[in-house]
């Protein structure tokens, strides 16, 4: 069994040095965090796309339950999209638009997720953790954060980025590889993907920040999990292991095409929100990947229609099918039983 060492994990009351990565969109339920504080796994409430009144219900629903909790949000980093480049894609989309009798809106939308009114409700009634992807929040709002007794926790894909994370002060990086599923948190979504594990990221970041680092990014067998504590991790944080679990909240097609021999791949894509993500190979991604512009969240928002037709039609083939490469682990069990089964426990 992978032991959790004496740190931030368990200052924090966790037991096992598995994380219950958060998977904004859906699939992280307040009943999948609480089910992985069960066990003694630390798991992200998913800030992202919720208003700030749904994040507030969500707390309070995990908090009468657990201490044992973070809060996952969007920082903002802008990647507003070019207008005909939109315009083009809009154009691209509309046959499949058609084929869901879907309506693409008009205009790109550019929001950036109610970033302060998050923080101010976060900052009036902390939580224990908070964590960050996109980008770095500037130092101020991490030391607010750190005042009012919460932990700070920022995702990195390079060792530049770990680097500044750190020299912000925070508490912890999470090491993410672009094996993860969903979008992979790069602070600049226009460079290339690099082909890295998160053991081999780890290996990189560890000697050169003082920070507890955890690892991300297609970890969904004990066998990962330890070869990432070996690398020098604090904790495995894992999202597409718990994709299949029945506390999580992934959409019925999403569930289906996870478990079905039809998908041989997972690619990295911005076709679906204009931002990089890794999902399964569908002709969608096939026919879209190479048209997409980026743009975060407007393409979100242009495809949001399409893929809420798909999902009600039950057709996955153009939904967002967030997968990491080692979707195939992704099994249809308890939470708690797939968190202890990670851990080696
Ligand atoms: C469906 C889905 C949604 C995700 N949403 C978020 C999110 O809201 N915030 C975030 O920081 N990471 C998000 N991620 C990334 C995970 O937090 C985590 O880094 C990733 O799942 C780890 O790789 P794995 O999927 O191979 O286990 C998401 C991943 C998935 C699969």
């Amino acid at each position: 069994m992978s032991r959790l060492r004496p740190g931030l994990l368990s200052e924090l009351g966790a037991q096992l040095p598995v994380i219950a990565a958060p998977m904004a969109g859906g699939p992280t339920t307040a009943e999948l965090v609480v089910a992985s504080s069960t066990v003694g796994t630390l798991g992200f409430i998913a800030g992202g796309y919720k208003t700030p009144d749904r994040l507030a219900d969500e707390i309070h629903q995990v908090r009468a339950r657990t201490e044992l909790f973070g809060v996952n949000l969007f920082a903002p980093n802008p990647v507003p999209v070019d207008a005909e480049a939109f315009g083009a894609y809009r154009t691209a989309l509309q046959p499949w638009a058609d084929r869901y009798g879907a309506e693409l809106p008009q205009q790109p939308q550019e929001d950036d997720d109610a970033w302060d009114a998050k923080l101010q409700l976060l900052l009036k009634d902390p939580v224990p953790v908070v964590s960050f992807t996109f980008g770095l929040p500037p130092q101020q709002t991490i030391r607010a954060f750190q005042r009012a007794g919460t932990r700070v926790v920022q995702t990195v894909t390079s060792r530049a980025e770990a680097q500044q994370a750190a020299a912000a002060g925070v508490d912890a990086v999470v090491a993410q590889s672009p094996c993860a599923g969903g979008h992979w948190g790069t602070w600049s979504p226009g460079g290339s993907v690099p082909s890295i594990t998160a053991a081999q990221l780890v290996a990189e970041i560890s000697p050169v920040v003082p920070c507890p680092v955890w690892a991300a990014g297609g970890l969904a067998t004990s066998h990962s999990v330890r070869e990432v504590l070996a690398s020098g991790a604090e904790a495995a944080c894992v999202g597409t292991a718990l994709l299949r679990c029945p506390e999580a909240g992934t959409q019925p097609a999403h569930r289906r095409a996870l478990a079905s021999a039809a998908y041989a791949e997972t690619v990295v894509t911005s076709a679906f929100s204009g931002r990089p993500a890794r999902a399964l190979r569908t002709e969608f991604t096939d026919a879209m990947t190479p048209a997409a512009p980026l743009g975060f969240p407007a393409l979100h928002h242009l495809t949001t229609p399409l893929r809420r037709a798909a999902a009600a039609a039950g057709d996955p083939t153009a939904l967002n099918l967030w997968a990491g490469t080692g979707w195939r682990h992704a099994a249809e069990e308890p939470a708690a039983d797939a968190l202890r089964r990670l851990a080696g426990a």
